[in-house]
């Protein structure tokens, strides 16, 4: 097979190391990959919401199968481009249509699809600038803290918890009205706050079979404690030690069936990742988002788990075979935690010198926002590194990496040091 890979980041760095593996592979190319994927295959410097750009690529190389690792050119549409290409049609693509992606492009979309489909997930109510007042009755009926969400992808920022009524109130007003989160504001879900633990699951599907891909637990904050900004993801550990066998079977019965029923009802086409962004509330699963795409750096823990050939999975997601297709895991634990830019996720700086990723032994180091310039590695991004490690156990998994850290150095290199330590 002749594979391209879309996307930047330590997700597509640990999707083209795991490619890489494959015996079907012939040749690999990532667009725009980074420092690291270079390893594993061709870089093609090419935007991945420049569609046009991607088809004369795919035609060139003799590509039959692409896959999409970020969600910005599913939510635009890449699936269905190629769906109605009469030279593209027959290239197999692992990411779902855009229809299907607005499980992940829209909040509201994802809350009606859950409420139809009996998907247990928080109450909510939808409001727009139209029905402000609404908004508030709804928010003087409800609990503090108060959940609003921007309806459409803010890059992360759209979700607020309030503890104050009048300064939830306040927030409704200036998404909805002065357009804080701009057109990704034009709704706002309004959501009952859940109190759990919060985990990540994933599915690969072909629309009508799928395989559950073992769990995660992503820690996003920047802070030590689960404090401070919300970023990309600062470290993940897999497998959660609090997802036992009796909750994972809740998750598949309760969730996982529903949804990919649901879809095939909508007559949606689903062909690749599900992200389920789950919160465990008294022993019991909720659903707090969709995405339509793996997670990052979720995917640095999860792809490492996986034994089988994960081409083998995408050619069964292509031909609709995925049900005959064997999956095995690996029972060793995995962690990685992430290196990023001080500063981030405010203003930091790029273009950092980074050493010592040669002497590290003991982990996979995946680059997440790096570049090259002949042989010196340099930071390109607020995430720069994710350092993956395995163990018979979280805790040896963590001080692996942890000791790979020390290996490492960029100037302002930035890390939390408390990855996993709330579940070991
Ligand atoms: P989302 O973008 O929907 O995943 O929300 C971002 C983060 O906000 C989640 O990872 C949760 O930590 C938190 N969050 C979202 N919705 C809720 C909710 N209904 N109750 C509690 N926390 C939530
Ligand atoms: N780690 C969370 C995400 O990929 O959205």
């Amino acid at each position: 097979m002749k594979v391209l890979l879309l996307g930047s980041g330590g997700r597509e760095h640990a999707l083209a190391w795991k490619i890489s593996q494959s015996s079907q592979l012939e040749k690999l190319y990532i667009a725009p990959g980074n420092a690291g994927t270079k390893a594993y295959g061709e870089n093609l410097d090419i935007d991945v919401l420049d569609f046009g750009a991607v088809k004369k690529a795919v035609l060139d190389l003799g590509i039959n199968t692409v896959v999409v690792g970020p969600e910005a050119p599913l939510v635009a549409g890449i699936s269905d481009y190629f769906e109605a290409d009469e030279e593209l049609k027959s290239i197999g693509v692992v990411g779902p249509s855009k229809e299907a992606s607005m499980l992940e492009g829209s909040k509201d979309f994802a809350k009606q699809f859950m409420s139809k489909y009996n998907i247990p997930t928080a109450k909510y109510g939808t409001f727009t600038r139209e029905n402000v007042q609404d908004g508030d009755a709804f928010l003087e009926k409800m609990k503090a803290p108060y959940v609003l969400k921007a309806d459409g992808l803010a890059a992360g920022k759209g979700v607020l918890i309030i503890h104050d009524l009048q300064e939830a109130k306040d927030a409704l007003r200036s998404i909805l009205l002065d357009e804080k989160f701009g057109a990704a504001g034009a709704r706002v879900v309004i959501e009952e706050f859940l109190d759990g633990r919060e985990l990540s699951v994933f599915v690969i599907t072909d629309g009508d079979s799928y395989k559950i891909l073992p769990e995660a637990k992503d820690y996003k904050r920047i802070g030590e404690g689960d404090t401070g900004l919300n970023t990309g993801g600062m470290g993940a550990v897999s497998p959660v030690p609090f997802a036992d066998a009796t909750f994972k079977d809740k998750i598949e019965n309760q969730i996982i069936i529903p949804t990919i029923k649901g879809l095939k009802a909508e007559g949606i086409r689903y062909k690749g990742f599900i992200f389920f962004g789950l919160i465990q509330v008294k022993g019991e699963p909720y659903v707090i988002e969709y995405n339509c795409r793996m997670g990052d750096p979720e995917t640095e823990v999860v792809i490492p788990r996986l034994k089988s050939d994960i081409l083998e999975l995408f050619e069964g997601v292509a031909t609709n075979t995925l049900s005959e297709r064997d999956v095995q895991f690996d029972d060793r634990s995995a962690a990685t935690v992430v290196m990023v830019s001080g500063g981030y996720p405010e203003a930091y700086e790029k273009g950092k010198v980074i050493y010592g990723l040669n002497t590290v032994s003991g982990s996979m180091v995946f680059h997440a926002g790096t570049t090259s310039d002949g042989p010196t590695i340099l930071s390109s991004g607020g995430r720069v590194l994710a350092v993956t490690s395995y163990g018979k156990s979280l805790e040896v998994a963590l001080e692996r990496s942890y000791k790979s850290i020390e290996q490492i150095e960029f100037e302002k290199a930035n890390y939390r040091k408390d990855i996993g330590a709330d579940v070991v």
